[in-house]
């Protein structure tokens, strides 16, 4: 069976493991609105075609802009569609990242991911730790989950996840909400997740690594090229391919504002690394 027709369990649906992520879509820094509205388009609707059934998103890039291009290109959405989005951050009117995290704070996002995306209810919510915005750092969340248990209880909200959190900050709050999925930085060269990893597989959770290919400065590293080559495939491919075969419970969500790198990247999932491969891949995060 080929990668492609996998799938795992995300919310209320099972999604094919190979998604998309929309951050890219917004203007340079993650703010305001792109370069080419109508490539941004192009780019979600070539998911859709092809088959991508997991998004997202967040109402911050942009901020709103990213949002609007989904509504834009995809509404109304296919039935079996989960877009993912994320609150406890706004921007500033310089593009800086702050945290949002009152209860107020968290109500007002979700209001304004319903009204950008067209939605009446989300499927998942990440709340996104702010304690420190580029690590996770200990730090209670408990006030903020109730605040999003109390909106999915009014029927605004689906299910519930995390991001940028820490294995303990994961196991408390699985005593406040059942966690749907966890997405923290993770790929290749940045491996500081792998027990998280596996101990959220035996739970049946999924991990949605972000910045699989790096993100901004994509990943660049020599013998990732050399076993590119070795398979015919690109570098990217290869980083993509490698994390779906780290765990069944990974799900890929890589962002591209390009179509052309977006049929790449959908196509890594037909990508089988063999084992000598994978070894040599396994020893390159082994190494930082
Ligand atoms: N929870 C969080 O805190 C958090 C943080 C960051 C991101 N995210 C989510 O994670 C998703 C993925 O992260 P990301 O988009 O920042 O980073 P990424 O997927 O690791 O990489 C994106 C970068 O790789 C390039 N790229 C994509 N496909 C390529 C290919 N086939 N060949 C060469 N270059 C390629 C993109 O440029 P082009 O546009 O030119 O293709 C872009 O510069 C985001 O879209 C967002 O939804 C979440």
């Amino acid at each position: 069976m080929s990668t492609a027709t996998l799938t795992y369990q995300l919310g209320d649906r099972q999604v094919p493991r190979m998604g998309y992520g929309a951050m890219q879509l917004a203007g340079k820094g993650v703010f305001g609105p792109p370069a080419d509205e109508a490539r941004a388009l192009q780019v979600l609707r070539d998911a859709i075609e092809s088959g991508v059934r997991h998004i997202d998103t967040s109402d911050f890039y942009g901020p709103h802009i990213t949002n609007q291009l989904i509504k834009k290109a995809l509404h109304p959405y296919p039935h079996d569609l989960c877009i993912v989005t994320k609150v406890g951050a706004v921007r500033n009117s310089k593009g800086g990242w702050l945290p949002a995290f009152s209860a107020e704070d968290l109500t007002r996002a979700v209001e304004d991911n319903l009204r950008n995306l067209g939605l009446e209810v989300l499927d998942v919510v990440n709340l996104r730790s702010m304690y420190d915005v580029h690590q996770p750092a200990e730090g209670t969340l408990d006030e903020q989950l109730e605040a999003l248990a109390a909106l999915r209880d009014k029927g605004l909200i689906r299910h519930i996840g995390l991001s940028n959190v820490t294995a303990k900050q994961v196991v408390d709050a699985q005593k406040i909400t059942p966690i749907a999925c966890v997405q923290n930085l993770y790929n290749l060269v940045n491996r500081k997740d792998e027990a998280l990893i596996d101990q959220l597989a035996v739970q049946e959770i999924a991990y949605v690594p972000f910045f699989p290919l790096g993100g901004f400065t994509p990943l660049q590293n020599n013998r990732l090229n050399e076993v590119a080559q070795s398979l015919g495939a690109t570098s990217m491919q290869v980083a993509l391919a490698w994390l779906l075969q780290r765990s069944p419970n990974i799900l890929l969500i890589p962002g591209t504002s390009s179509p052309q790198h977006l049929q790449e990247n959908l196509a890594a999932a037909e990508l089988k690394i063999p084992a000598e491969a994978l070894e040599t891949l396994n020893q390159i995060g082994a190494a930082q």
